[in-house]
């Protein structure tokens, strides 16, 4: 088992990377023996996982399983308003324990409800996709959507643990993995050079690798995460970094009405955007950019880019929330490990960008 602390002001807490650590549960946290216990999933992961991972929870307490729906586009204040009713009905206290299994998706309500319910519950975060193992779960940003506007309703709450267990991945379809594995290597290119060697080492599809090497290469992107959110809490600007590949990739997402991409795949795009962005300004020398353009392609393919007026990906930039001052900052590579923060990219180099890329296609 790989533990990677994380301090936060709210407390201390593990990330535990390990295989068959879900049905290890009550061995890893002794102290919720008796706990009341709601954990939330969705039907598609509980119909694959809920036994085992029911069955372990059943070793520590009282447990209910709640179900919330399906995908995206049930984030929502009415996915949200359903777990407190359950938890209520659950008898859910303060004392008591929500696990979040699933996604991205399941983490954020979950969390969410769990933040807000009773002025906050205790929280544990046990992913099931690859992005969900390396970002989502870690960092303690909850929320859900608004019509108008992704994750515009959210709070700040540490969970009390992040237990990833690799084998969830068996199940999950190629595309997510490979979408979350864009996300591995933005990790790389931000801050560890050695992840980013040893990736391009490893074969591009990770059913392929061993159990040492898909546990070392999640706990390394784990731990870049963990670094970054313990330097920078409530994203005051440290945590920007994270964002590489996000602002053209978010922008590519939105113009494309969130149907087109997963998001890794626009992050994918992002990623070369940012270091062709970079390459023109002088800041990421050759080796390096040919570097970041291999390790991306050779995850590929991706929807394309190229049929997206380059005036759609300009208006969802305006419309970035993230942006400071009427322009958004952008995340530019240095170099494998080094990244640094711009707010002066103009219109002539994004635009520039993106031809780059539709000829790259
Ligand atoms: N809180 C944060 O800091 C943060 C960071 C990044 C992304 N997010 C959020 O994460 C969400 C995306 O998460 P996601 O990519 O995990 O998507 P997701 O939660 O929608 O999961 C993707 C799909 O995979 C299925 N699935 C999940 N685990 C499975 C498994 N083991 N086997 C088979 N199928 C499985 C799900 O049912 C779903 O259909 C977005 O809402 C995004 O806003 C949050
Ligand atoms: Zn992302």
């Amino acid at each position: 088992v790989i533990e990677i602390p994380v301090d936060v002001p709210g407390g201390r807490y593990c990330i535990s990377v390990g295989h068959g650590l879900a049905v290890a549960l009550p061995e890893l946290f002794p102290n919720w023996r008796g706990a009341r216990i709601v954990v939330v999933s969705s039907p598609r992961i509980w119909a694959l996982h809920g036994r085992a991972v029911g069955g372990a929870l059943r070793g520590m307490g009282r447990v209910q399983p709640v179900m919330i729906p399906e995908g995206e586009s049930r984030k929502t204040l009415s996915t949200l308003k359903g777990l407190y009713d359950a938890f209520l009905e659950g008898g859910l206290a303060r004392d008591g324990l929500v696990v979040a299994l699933g996604g991205g998706v399941v983490g954020d309500v979950a969390g969410m409800a769990a933040a807000t319910y009773m002025r906050g519950v205790n929280l544990l975060q046990l992913p099931t996709t690859l992005l969900a193992m390396v970002d989502s779960a870690i960092g303690g940003k909850v929320g859900v959507n608004h019509p108008w506007a992704k994750n515009l309703i959210g709070a700040f709450h540490q969970p009390r643990g992040v237990v990833v267990d690799p084998l969830f991945l068996r199940t999950l379809p190629a595309r997510e993995v490979r979408s979350g594995l864009y996300e591995v290597v933005k990790c790389g290119i931000i801050g560890d050079a050695d992840l980013f060697a040893a990736l391009g080492r490893l074969s591009p599809d990770p059913s392929g690798w061993s159990r040492v090497e898909l546990e070392g290469a999640i706990a390394s992107a784990c731990r870049l995460k963990a670094e970054v959110v313990e330097k920078d809490e409530r994203e005051g600007g440290l945590r920007r970094v994270l964002n590489l590949g996000h602002t053209l990739g978010h922008a590519f997402e939105a113009a494309t009405s969130y149907r087109r991409f997963a998001h890794g795949e626009a992050v994918g795009w992002g990623l070369l955007g940012a270091a062709l962005i970079s390459r023109r300004r002088g800041l990421l020398p050759g080796g390096p950019f040919e570097a970041i353009h291999q390790a991306v392609e050779r995850l590929g393919p991706r929807p394309p880019v190229s049929d997206i007026p380059p005036r759609r990906v300009l208006d969802a930039l305006s419309k970035d929330k993230k942006k400071r001052e009427g322009k958004v900052p952008f995340i530019l590579p240095r170099g494998i490990g080094r990244v640094t923060i711009k707010s002066d990219v103009s219109r002539g180099e994004i635009l520039g960008a993106l031809r780059a890329l539709r000829l790259a296609e």
